[in-house]
């Protein structure tokens, strides 16, 4: 039902960990994590990753469990930028290491950057399924049935029929956010997304500038229109300069102030995904 590596699925990683000088010089200059991006980016180009560990699938149907279901958390936003697949990895990251169970990543952008950054990856988890979308809920409950607590979905920056379908299997919707006047002018169309599918969502706060006005005032404008999440993600180069090879925050400083505000934030999804499940049986509706 369940297996790593082989072929079929056209997704690969890295097998071991490779020289990464570009991870530490980033850990302390931003003229040394732009460095280090630059370096990576022309290190993914020349070198092949093999294939070994993606999880994958058989295309068989599996029976529906709902004693094992998985929840899924699907990040979306029209806009590019804000921050989906950087907080796709970290929160799955840590799900894991608050003990919450086996997670696994699905990455639906055609830009392939959560593929990209987890071929990089070392460490075994959380799993990657390379799915297509026509695959989706199919693979879904197998990867429930296969015992994964919480699949993550990374989606593209667009509103398409395709993240429709995407937002329709999600059982939370985060929806990151700058907390510009650009951002919070063109989050109306993701917001309609998650209410047209009958989605509990939020909004988590990115790329936050420390101390800022413009923080505190997006957060009360956006919580005119759905819960926010109350962790806020700021702005920091540790963020870029952890994924460059394969990692978060959480891995490259775990007591540091970045992987603190992940781990809350990981928090707040679980609690508030709970929540709209408890409120939704009160109701006897399918979403709260
Ligand atoms: N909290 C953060 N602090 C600093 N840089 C960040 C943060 N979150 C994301 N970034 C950077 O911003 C850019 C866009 O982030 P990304 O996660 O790729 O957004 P999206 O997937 O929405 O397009 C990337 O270069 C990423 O490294
Ligand atoms: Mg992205």
């Amino acid at each position: 039902m369940v297996g790593r590596g082989g072929s079929g699925y056209g997704l690969s990683v890295m097998a071991g960990r490779r020289w990464s000088w570009a991870a530490e010089v980033g850990r302390y200059s931003t003229t040394g994590a732009v460095a280090g991006i630059v370096f990576s980016v022309f290190r993914s180009a020349i070198l092949k990753p093999e294939k070994t560990k993606a999880v994958f699938l058989s295309g068989k149907k599996e029976r529906k469990n709902e004693s094992a279901a998985m929840k899924t958390i699907v990040l979306a936003n029209q806009k590019g930028g804000v921050g989906k697949t950087t907080l796709t990895a970290h929160i799955a990251v840590a799900a894991e290491r608050a003990g919450d169970g086996a997670c696994v990543l699905i990455d639906t952008d055609p830009q392939a950057s959560l593929s990209g950054w987890w071929n990089g990856r070392e460490a075994e988890t959380p799993a990657f399924a390379p799915v297509s979308l026509k695959e989706l809920p199919g693979k879904l409950e197998a990867l429930g049935q296969a015992g994964y607590t919480y699949a993550f979905i990374d989606t593209p920056p667009a509103i398409t029929e395709s993240i429709r379908a995407v937002v329709s299997q999600a059982d939370f919707v985060l929806i990151p956010i700058r907390p510009s006047p650009h951002d919070l002018r063109a989050v109306g169309s993701t917001v309609e997304l998650a209410l047209t599918a009958d989605r509990p969502f939020a909004f988590a706060v990115t790329q936050a500038k420390p101390n800022s006005r413009l923080t505190v005032q997006a957060m009360a404008a956006l919580s005119e229109h759905g819960v926010v999440a109350p962790a806020i993600v700021h702005d920091r180069v540790d963020y870029a300069a952890s994924m460059i090879d394969g990692r978060t925050v959480l891995e490259i400083d775990p007591k540091g102030r970045s992987a603190a505000e992940v781990a809350e934030l990981w928090l707040f999804v679980k609690a508030r995904m709970n929540d709209s499940k408890k409120a939704r049986k009160k109701a006897g509706t399918k979403y709260a």
